[in-house]
């Protein structure tokens, strides 16, 4: 049996495969945030020419558009010889885009320099070589020695210096040379900072002449056909090497992908990209260098390596120029990786005088807090929620997410990302709805939804909205269009969104006890991550994210890790400093802390 993907890939299903079983094993991208079971609706593939009938998850995630056009859920698909599919592309821009054009200049000095030099002719009378030409130009130039020959540079010397008169350009970093192309094409160099999260995937382009950001892009991280968080990763690389290598490949052809739209959408050559800096969890981290994460996970929880790395774009696999600088931030823990290392460099305002807490919002939500006698970080496992994934209608926040929600005794008005019908809802859309509904009396403290049946006092619009879904209570949002559906908040949604809350609530409340200072004493709280950009501050604090605090010392960054990526890569000093203050900041596991899980039962509550 044979299933053609679009357009020109054959794969061939095993007996008893369902069509996603098939394309994880042929290692194409497909979501799979519910493993397979049918119930998270992410997993949809579009069938072309013969479109098998809908399953009943068919029938409950997707509209009738969705289904008219042929697009299923992959897991509920039973392959049949001669089916052509076509994988739904993921959107290639999202928040993650507008989260960093709030970031502040920084100085500008990548360690990396184009020197443009006229070489002179050879004659009899000057027999000296090519390479020892550019060499003595090179140092006439800059003032400075470059003696360390490279081979693959000493191969096109000679071509290169002759096919423009002997007038070329020279790619420097510190004392190694690392291209030589033909005439001037000093104004032509770049660099790329790229954020690997365990949900998705984003990159900057960066004109490295000016420090200006061309080209933001991201898309969802292709690992998260093996599983949804770091936990679930780490143990499909643990059952044996070629998993390993599966989830390394995934990575690597996530970033290659976008690199290349990256070119395709600026019309640079992937060849002028002399430079990278790269930030990701410790598991990102190690699955994208290919490194052991069994570690990771067990007792004492140790990583393969915590100190700043780096290495050559051809060591790597990255489509990029091959003698291009790849830096990673250093890793603070098995837990905190170097995005929280991003985030402090791309928010150095938490490392200013008095105490300041730092919350980078993700998957895996990490801590980190500095007062006037430590610097201290944890993590905490938040699950997907943040990001919009694992809820009913959760979605990442692009077109037709709900990111903003009130509700009055009329009904419930959401702001849809892009104006149009909401189709799903985001991680900021899902806190505002939330703690409407509590405000509202749809929800109790507990989380629980007003059973209509006991006459709660709640406005007779709010009360038609609470409905028995497919196993218990939900609240509708937004009610679809007669081709659409609705979107709706389920009780099992605000359960996910509490466990979330409370892990993050209950880990500052220990860091800061750690570190023998009260909430009260905290001089600002930063909220990073994409999600984060969008969140109320009145929204967290009355759900009880963040402990009680005054609203004016609550401020979010955006991105901070990836505009920690981009300053790295914009200055080299800011590499130095997260090399400086890696080993400083004092890891605190919360795992076996019996006050986190003592604050963690508290914390689940929908209050202040
Ligand atoms: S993986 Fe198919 S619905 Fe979740």
């Amino acid at each position: 049996m044979q299933i053609k993907i679009h357009p020109n890939t054959i794969i061939i299903p095993e007996d008893q495969e369902t069509l996603m079983e098939a394309l994880i094993r042929h290692r194409l991208p497909v979501q799979n945030i519910c493993n397979g079971k049918g119930t998270c609706g992410k997993c949809k593939v579009r069938m072309i020419g013969y479109v098998s009938p809908p399953s009943e998850s068919d029938i409950k995630h997707l509209n009738k558009i969705e289904l008219q056009a042929g697009f299923r859920l992959a897991c509920t698909v039973q392959p049949e010889d001669g089916m052509v599919i076509e994988l739904s592309f993921v959107e290639s821009q999202d928040r993650k885009v507008s989260a960093l054009l709030g970031m502040k200049t920084c100085n500008l000095d990548p360690g990396i320099e184009k020197v443009y030099i006229q070489t002179s002719k050879p004659t009899l009378a000057d027999e000296r070589g090519d390479w020892d030409r550019v060499v003595d130009d090179l140092r006439a130039a800059t003032g400075r020695s470059f003696e360390k020959a490279n081979l693959y540079i000493l191969r096109k010397v000679p071509d290169v210096m002759r096919a423009a008169q002997f007038a070329l350009t020279v790619t420097v970093a510190d004392d190694k040379i690392l291209e030589i192309e033909s005439g001037d094409t000093t104004k032509r160099l770049y660099g790329v900072a790229v954020d690997i999260g365990t949900t998705s995937v984003a990159v900057a382009l960066i004109d490295l002449n000016q420090g200006d950001i061309l080209k933001v892009l991201s898309t969802e991280n292709e690992q998260t056909a093996y599983g949804a968080d770091v936990i679930s990763r780490i143990s499909f690389a643990m059952e044996n090497q070629e998993s390993a290598m599966v989830l390394r490949v995934a990575i690597r052809r996530t970033i290659n992908h976008l690199l290349e739209e990256l070119a395709v959408q600026t019309g640079i050559q992937l060849k002028e990209i002399f430079k990278m800096t790269v930030v990701g969890n410790t598991t990102m981290h190690h699955l994208f260098l290919g490194l052991d994460v069994s570690h990771l996970a067990v007792s004492p929880f140790v990583s393969a390596c915590n100190r700043p790395l780096e290495f050559s774009a051809l060591e790597l696999g990255l489509e990029i120029n091959s003698q291009a600088r790849i830096q990673l931030l250093p890793n603070i823990a098995s837990f905190v990786g170097g995005d929280t290392m991003g985030a402090i460099v791309g928010a150095p305002e938490v490392l200013a005088q008095g105490n300041h807490l730092l919350i980078d919002l993700g998957t895996n939500c990490e801590l980190f807090l500095k007062t006037d006698h430590t610097m201290m970080a944890c993590s905490t496992a938040a699950g997907p929620a943040f990001e919009g994934a694992g809820l009913a209608h959760g979605m990442r926040a692009k077109q037709g997410a709900i990111e903003g929600v009130t509700i009055t005794d009329e009904g419930v008005v959401c702001e849809v990302i892009g104006g149009k019908e909401a189709i799903g809802i985001c991680g900021s859309g899902l806190i505002e709805a939330i703690d409407e509904m509590r405000k509202a009396g749809v929800i109790n403290k507990q989380g629980t939804i007003a059973d209509p049946k006991k006459q709660p006092t709640i406005a007779p619009e709010l009360l038609k909205r609470i409905r028995v879904g497919i196993k218990a209570r939900e609240f509708v949002l937004a009610y679809g269009t007669s081709d659409g559906y609705d979107v709706t908040l389920s009780q099992k949604d605000i359960g996910e969104m509490q466990l979330a809350k409370g892990a993050v609530c209950a880990g500052i409340k220990t860091l800061v006890d750690m570190a023998g200072i009260t909430v009260l004493d905290l001089d600002s709280v930063t909220l990073s991550g994409t999600f984060a950009t969008y969140l109320k501050a009145q929204n967290i604090l009355s759900i009880g994210l963040v402990p009680n605090i005054a609203p004016e010392k609550i401020k979010t960054v955006g991105n901070a890790a990836h505009v920690g990526a981009i300053r790295v890569l914009m200055d080299r000093r800011e590499l130095a400093m997260s090399r400086d203050l890696y080993s400083k900041i004092r890891h605190v596991e919360l795992g076996g802390s019996a006050k986190f899980s003592k604050y963690f039962m508290s914390s689940m509550y929908i209050e202040q």
